[in-house]
């Protein structure tokens, strides 16, 4: 357990990738470079929908098939702990669009890049809970439109959700945890920096060092499954 006088009081967990990889869904940046196959240009952008929207679709609509046949791991159950048992302010703000951190039992979170299991109507603006596949002629549950609905991802060159929340979580925060992510992709790389400036203390989990490795105060390597636990344990006592 955490002696008192080290005890942080406000905590941000930022989440990626690598904390659903123990439950078998892929990470993003493999040694080849593709995502699963697909440039990112092809299939992560609001060019691409235009596009090709059948493609986008049917990689959205596999990804949100894939949600059915995995479970939350040790690592989302021990966030979704902290989160029931941690007496002060607490966010985990996850680039993750599966739902396994809510599976999981955690509240206290925001997805910054969007949701698998939500949709967006580009011809009303309404954004609304989706299940099953949603393909190019979806029609939207609040103005009955087809063709108009598009899964509700933060894509690249999209404004990501929730940013001035974050931002003062960030401020005010005085542990900011890191949690498999490649610390690729902006804002949330820059995370850590807003944290360290505003006098957080920084600790990265990972299964290898991240890009903003350096701005850590601590680096833990190893799987998220294993480590998340552990450190829980650690903050929370027995
Ligand atoms: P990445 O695929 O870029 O990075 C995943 C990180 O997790 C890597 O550093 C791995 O080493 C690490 N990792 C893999 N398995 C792990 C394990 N079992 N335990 C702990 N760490 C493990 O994924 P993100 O950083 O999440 O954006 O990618 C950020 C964003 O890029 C995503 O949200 C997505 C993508 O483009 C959008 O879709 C908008």
């Amino acid at each position: 357990m955490v002696a008192n006088a080290e005890r942080p009081h406000a905590i941000l967990v930022l989440t990626g990738a690598g904390v659903s990889a123990d439950s078998g869904v892929a990470t993003f940046r493999g040694p080849d470079g593709l995502w699963e196959g697909h440039r990112v240009e092809d299939v992560a952008t609001p060019e691409a929908f235009r596009r090709d929207p059948d493609l986008v679709h049917a990689f959205y609509d596999a990804r949100r098939a894939k949600l059915e046949t995995v479970q939350p791991n040790a690592a989302h159950q021990a966030l979704a702990r902290l989160d029931a048992e941690w007496p002060g302010e607490l966010l985990i703000v996850t680039q993750n669009v599966d739902d396994l951190h809510e599976r999981g039992g955690a509240r206290r979170l925001l997805h910054l890049h969007g949701e698998l299991k939500r949709g967006w109507c580009l011809g009303c603006g309404e954004r609304f809970a989706w299940e099953g596949e949603m393909g190019a002629v979806a029609v939207c549950p609040s103005c009955d439109t087809a063709g108009k609905v598009r899964p509700d991802i933060v894509w690249f060159g999209e404004m990501p959700y929730e940013m001035e929340r974050i931002d003062a979580a960030l401020q005010r925060c005085d542990l900011f945890v890191s949690i498999g992510t490649s610390g690729a992709v902006y804002p949330a790389a820059g995370f850590v920096q807003t944290a360290l400036y505003c006098g957080a203390r920084c600790l990265e989990m990972n299964l290898e060092p991240s890009q903003g490795s350096i701005f850590f105060h601590e680096t833990r390597l190893g799987r998220a499954a294993e480590l998340v636990p552990a450190w829980v344990e650690e903050l929370l006592g027995g």
